[in-house]
């Protein structure tokens, strides 16, 4: 089962430190008592989702509030893409963010949707051909598959936060190449909305297909 909205509250693992308290050498006659033991301060990692859970708590958003992202919030967001793997670690991947008025305009003239305009930020996730894999033997080019991963990586993250996303390939990839000026190696692959959720979202009924079908032991 899917949940339904409001995403969960952001996910924050602690670190517990690494350093211990190093044993002090002599007599206890010249050195200065040892200082009272402090409780530590820092609680024990408490993951609030395990990935499954994060996994099925996103779903696809097509309802946003006009409530803009936090600066903090994109840059994690950002960073979970960086990090994402790729094939060679080669990272052919751009990402314009579109969020002012004229930026906005453009995008949205691509997916002229109603639900697509109430986000107020949208990632525009290129793949850079000229820097992507090909695989030697027969040329495969991986750079969709680089993308795809950090694009999920963008909205599993943006889901831990708290926000709602969704995947948009069903867009005039062409126009969106042209408004925005692309350079002619980057190609304009995926649109990712990010917003907070408008009180009426919620998950589409969906299903998924049984691992009978889709599993095979070989
Ligand atoms: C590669 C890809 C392209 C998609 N393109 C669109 C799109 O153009 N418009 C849209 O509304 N949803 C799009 N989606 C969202 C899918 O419809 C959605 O992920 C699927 O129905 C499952 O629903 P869920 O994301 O709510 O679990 C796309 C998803 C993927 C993975």
């Amino acid at each position: 089962m899917i949940p339904s909205s409001p995403l969960p509250r952001p996910l924050v693992l602690l670190l517990p430190s690494s350093c211990s308290p190093l044993a002090v050498a002599g007599s206890p006659g010249n050195t200065p008592p040892p200082p009272p033991k402090k409780e530590p301060t820092t609680p024990k990692p408490q993951p609030t989702m395990t990935f499954q859970q994060l996994a099925k708590t996103r779903y696809s958003v097509r309802s946003y509030s006009s409530e803009p992202i936090a600066e903090e919030q994109l840059n994690y967001i950002l960073e979970c893409a960086r990090i994402a793997p790729s094939a060679v670690n080669f990272q052919p991947w751009h990402f314009y963010i579109a969020r002012s008025a004229d930026a906005l305009d453009k995008v949205r003239q691509t997916y002229p949707r109603s639900w697509f305009a109430t986000a107020p930020l949208v990632i525009v996730g290129c793949i850079r051909h000229d820097q992507s894999w090909h695989r030697p033997t027969d040329q495969k080019d991986h750079g969709d598959i680089d993308l795809a991963i950090a694009t999920e990586h963008i909205c599993l993250a943006a889901a831990e936060q708290g926000l709602g996303t969704c995947w948009v390939c069903n867009f005039d990839a062409q126009l969106c190449h042209q408004l925005l000026c692309l350079p002619p190696n980057e190609e304009a692959a995926v649109l990712i909305p990010i917003g907070h959720l408008a009180p009426d979202a919620a998950p589409r009924p969906t299903t998924r297909k049984p691992l009978t079908e889709i599993v095979t032991d070989l």
